[in-house]
């Protein structure tokens, strides 16, 4: 892959990357779609990267459907497919992680320990290994994005991090891998996270700025009986990830619950 990579660059190719773990919905191709208008050549990397799971998640159940999503890249017209094994990304004897200290400790970084780790880790290899001018995150990660945003400054990658709108299914629930977890009743209690946020979203519109108003009205959606249980909801800077007292320009509203078992994500930016 990286001598492929590194020929295409060489002919004058600007390469995209589209980074994600496979069992592919709109929302990955939504990106394959910008990088494609943007890029002329692609390459999408499919590895469910066992270094960003944490003991007990969701590692060996993950949802795997890769001649589904070789189908959809084909019909994309992606050239790159990148889909090595875990032994193969992770040699026995490679003792090398990147680490982002402060904003890869917010969030999900906070409920999830490591996670930002793995998540930074894999992505710095498959830009080493790629050598993309433009890669492709989805908002729908507004953690990662603001960790991958940071990383890149720091370690002085030489790669555009391209930010995409979220998609989301006709009811509004983000789409998301996960999502193939939800039973039938669980799908529906799922849509608290969106109803959530666009009462949220509604109060910003109307004036509202107080992050512990908001944040009251925000976290009722999340009370006993309706099957949710809240791990975080936050009213934050979109690149530091601190929670801020007032909106004001740039913030980042983001939810993380469980449904059941699943651990569901959600956000909206407040311009
Ligand atoms: P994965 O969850 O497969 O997602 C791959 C990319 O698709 C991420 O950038 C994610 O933000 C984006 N994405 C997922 N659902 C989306 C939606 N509904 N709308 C828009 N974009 C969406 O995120 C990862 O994989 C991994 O952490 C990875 C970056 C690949 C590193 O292992």
């Amino acid at each position: 892959m990286q001598a492929i990579c590194r020929e295409l660059r060489l002919k004058g190719a600007v390469l995209g990357l589209v980074p994600t773990m496979g069992a592919l919905h709109e929302g990955h191709l939504s990106l394959v779609r910008r990088a494609r208008t943007e890029c002329n050549a692609l390459a999408v990397s499919i590895f469910v990267n066992p270094l960003q799971f944490g003991p007990g998640e969701d590692l060996a159940r993950y949802p795997r459907t890769f001649e589904e999503d070789c189908r959809l890249l084909e019909a994309q017209g992606v050239e790159l497919l990148f889909a090595p094994e875990a032994a193969e990304m992770y040699r026995p004897g490679a003792v090398t992680t990147v680490t982002v200290s402060e904003v890869g400790d917010r969030l999900d970084g906070a409920s999830r320990p490591g996670h930002f780790t793995g998540v930074a880790t894999v992505v710095a290899k498959l830009f080493h290994i790629v050598g993309p001018s433009r890669a492709y995150f989805g908002q729908k990660d507004a953690a990662q994005l603001a960790v991958l945003h940071q990383m890149a400054r720091d370690l002085n990658f030489d790669v555009e991090i391209v930010g995409c709108a979220i998609v989301r299914d006709a009811d509004g629930l983000a789409l998301s891998s996960r999502n193939k977890y939800l039973s039938t009743t669980e799908r529906k209690q799922a849509l608290v996270l969106h109803q959530a946020l666009l009462r949220m979203e509604k109060m910003i519109a109307e004036g509202e700025r107080q992050n512990d108003v908001l944040m009251r009205e925000g976290t009722k959606f999340f009370q006993a009986g309706t099957g949710v249980r809240l791990d975080y909801l936050a009213i934050v800077d979109p690149n530091t990830l601190v929670p801020i007292a007032s909106v004001k320009g740039n913030t980042l509203v983001a939810v993380a619950a469980y449904v059941g078992s699943t651990r569901l994500i959600d956000n909206f930016i407040s311009t």
